[in-house]
């Protein structure tokens, strides 16, 4: 086990994330010290997508200074960590590389351990760092720009794939579907926040793959229709609400029905909702109004730990570290991982 702090590090696209997780400190924020977040979004913004290169740099500019101002909120100094956790895959290789190196750097000279944590991972543990967090068993619903994933979790570490994105992922799909109507990037809460003008019913697209039995999703196909119906209408402003509603709706009521159908697979009465799409408002408010009515329990991080951020990074390699796992040097990262 590992005794002392564990500094988690989160550098896999475009949010430079740091944070002290302490498993035996910590009050109101389950053993949280401080956590730190700087966003390139509004560098790669003019772009309209995350440039690769550019975030890399930028991750290395931050990084650093992000760790200092951590451990002085926190009140520690780096000789107080017990452990480094950062985010090895996964996600763009140079960015990963940054955190990746200056993580096992930083653990290699204080002689504590270090371990690369699985992003998605990280999402999905984030509620934990809420007070009142789930226990196992529960459905994990993970919706981020990268993924959209149903989870079933049996213990902490012992995950198995229940369903699984066969083209665009949630955030991915609204990110796009945001692009074609030349909202700003990021698209997806810009949409979500267009949508509440808009008018119930006045338009209305399908719930792909809900009409058959399984677990998988398909968000490219609507996409299209959205594209379609948004060329053929007078792309008033109003029009534009009607439209962002219209497609919210369809992907909320889409996840909420693969949600329901897994935990009545799996007997799971615990559902935890994380990742960059678990902030949106309309999701959140489905899906706990489904819980209520049939009898399951939702968990959501608080929303600032929905999207990327360090404190889920540290509180999982916390996790892993106290389990006895930890690396051999070797500085390592998968831009592609399974879970
Ligand atoms: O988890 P995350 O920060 O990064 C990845 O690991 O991908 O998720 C980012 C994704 C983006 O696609 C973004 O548009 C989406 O989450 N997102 C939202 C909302 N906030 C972020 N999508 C819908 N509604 C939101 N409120
Ligand atoms: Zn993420």
């Amino acid at each position: 086990g590992t005794a002392g702090p564990v500094l988690g590090v989160e550098t896999s696209c475009d949010e430079t994330g740091v944070a002290i997780f302490d498993p035996g400190g910590g009050e109101g924020g389950r053993g949280l010290l401080a956590h730190t977040l700087y966003s390139q979004i509004r560098m790669h913004a003019d772009y309209g997508g995350v440039v690769p290169e550019l975030a890399s740099r930028d991750h290395v500019r931050k990084l650093l200074p992000l760790v200092r101002e951590t451990l002085s909120r926190a009140g520690l100094t780096v000789a107080d960590l017990g452990g480094v956790a950062y985010t090895a895959g996964p996600g763009l290789v140079g960015a990963l590389l940054v955190g990746a190196t200056a993580a096992r750097s930083l653990a290699w000279a204080l002689d504590v351990p270090a371990i690369g944590v699985h992003h998605m991972e990280g999402h999905l543990l984030a509620p934990l760092l809420e007070p009142d967090p789930p226990q196992p068993p529960f459905v994990a619903l993970l919706v981020s720009g990268g993924h959209s994933m149903l989870i079933e979790v049996s213990a902490i570490g012992r995950y198995r794939l229940l369903g699984d994105t066969l083209d665009d992922a949630a955030g991915e799909a609204f990110d796009k579907t945001a692009k074609l109507m030349d909202l700003p990037y990021p698209g997806g809460p810009a949409l979500a926040r267009l949508a509440e003008q808009g008018r119930a019913g006045a338009f209305r697209f399908s719930r792909p793959m809900t009409d058959r039995p399984g677990l998988d999703f398909s968000f490219s196909g609507l996409k299209t229709q959205v594209l379609l119906a948004w060329q053929a209408s007078d792309r008033s402003e109003q029009t534009k609400a009607d439209v962002a509603r219209a497609f919210e709706e369809a992907i909320v009521e889409t996840l909420t029905i693969k949600c329901r159908r897994a935990l009545a697979q799996t007997g799971a009465r615990s559902l935890v909702v994380a990742g960059g799409v678990g902030a949106n408002r309309r999701l959140r408010a489905q899906l706990a109004e489904a819980g209520a009515r049939e009898g399951f329990r939702t968990y959501f991080p608080r929303l600032e730990f929905c999207t990327d951020n360090g404190a889920m990074i540290a509180l999982a390699g916390s996790l892993r570290l106290s389990a006895g796992q930890h690396e051999t040097p070797a500085i390592k990262v998968q831009p592609r991982w399974d879970l």
